[in-house]
């Protein structure tokens, strides 16, 4: 391109930036925006692929849900809604190819989950390397071939005081490697706002290890209400940790907050911490539906 043409699209650009802030300034200038968005995808078959996913250019983090099976009696189980298994793993390599990590998330809203003792995390850790990541061991299936994720996601909705997910964390964090032949680890954790958390889950993000946590201010009454609250407590009780703020794409859902008020309201208050990390959006079917994303990537 020609200086003057270059020169005359740069102007154009920043016209138009101009213009757009002129429209419609918040009040109180926001903190930094860092443009991350996660997605969590496998909650409805009709959501598309997860190529789809990544390929839709809204997402710099896709997590996969939910591995809704482990505990003490080593069953697992891997439910992602009826898509099918075959051709995941390809995708996860198309994802990473363009630079969109996709991590695998724990859990979930099913009652066939727990970690009661120190032995159960660590069989849990050796499943989940051997089965996701870079382990490779006789007599583990690996639903996703050779594509080796990028992350753990804890998405706990119950559990109990002798849970320990603490132990996980440890195991998992140690597999973090950055540089070398392995690559790093995203640990991150997808809480209600409460705060504190329940101690099985407070004893886990206590180790300081936890690279992000996104707080989920809908479907609760309490978040609703009280977000600014939890998210203050939360961002300052873990420095080390960066903070999503989890909102809904589904208008449906309690909680939703209107794309103007993610503007004027919750991406300034969120930002206002200096480890505020982006937004989560749950999840990737309703932000089909929706449009969520393209709306509101702009102010994450
Ligand atoms: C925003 O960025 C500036 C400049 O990089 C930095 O000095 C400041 O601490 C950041 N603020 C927050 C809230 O992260
Ligand atoms: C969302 O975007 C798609 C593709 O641009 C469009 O077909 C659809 O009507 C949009 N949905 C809503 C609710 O705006």
């Amino acid at each position: 391109m020609a200086p003057l043409a270059r020169w005359r699209a740069a102007s154009v650009v920043a016209l138009a930036a101009i213009v757009c802030l002129a429209g419609a300034a918040p009040a109180a200038a926001a903190g930094n925006k860092t443009g991350q968005v996660t997605v969590f995808w496998g909650r409805n078959k009709d959501e598309g692929t997860l190529r789809e996913a990544c390929d839709s250019g809204l997402y710099t983090m896709v997590i996969i849900s939910f591995l809704d099976v482990f505990g003490p009696n080593g069953k697992y189980h891997l439910d992602i809604s009826g898509h099918p298994i075959a051709g995941v793993g390809d995708d996860i390599k198309h994802c990473q190819y363009i630079g969109v990590p996709v991590s695998l998330s724990i859990g979930g809203f099913g009652s066939s989950y727990s970690l009661p003792s120190k032995k159960a995390a660590l069989d849990l850790f050796d499943y989940l390397w051997n089965a996701y990541f870079g382990g490779s061991k006789p007599g583990v299936h690996r639903p996703f071939g050779d594509a080796w994720l990028d992350g753990v996601d804890l998405f706990l909705e119950h559990g109990t005081a002798a849970d320990r997910y603490d132990v996980l964390a440890l195991e998992l964090a140690k597999h973090n490697i950055r540089g070398g032949p392995g690559k790093p680890l995203h640990l991150t954790a997808t809480p209600r706002c409460e705060f504190p958390p329940a101690g099985y889950l407070k004893k886990a993000v206590d180790t300081g290890i936890f690279e992000r946590v996104h707080v989920r201010i809908y479907d609760d009454g309490d978040c609703e209400a009280y977000w600014h609250l939890r998210w203050d407590e939360w961002t300052a009780a873990y420095p080390a940790t960066r903070f999503y703020v989890g909102m809904t794409a589904s208008e449906m859902t309690h909680g939703w907050v209107h794309p103007k008020n993610v503007y004027y309201d919750v991406a300034p208050s969120a930002q206002k911490a200096d480890n505020y990390g982006g937004f989560m959006i749950w999840d990737r079917y309703y932000d089909k539906l929706s449009n969520y994303t393209s709306m509101v990537k702009y102010y994450a």
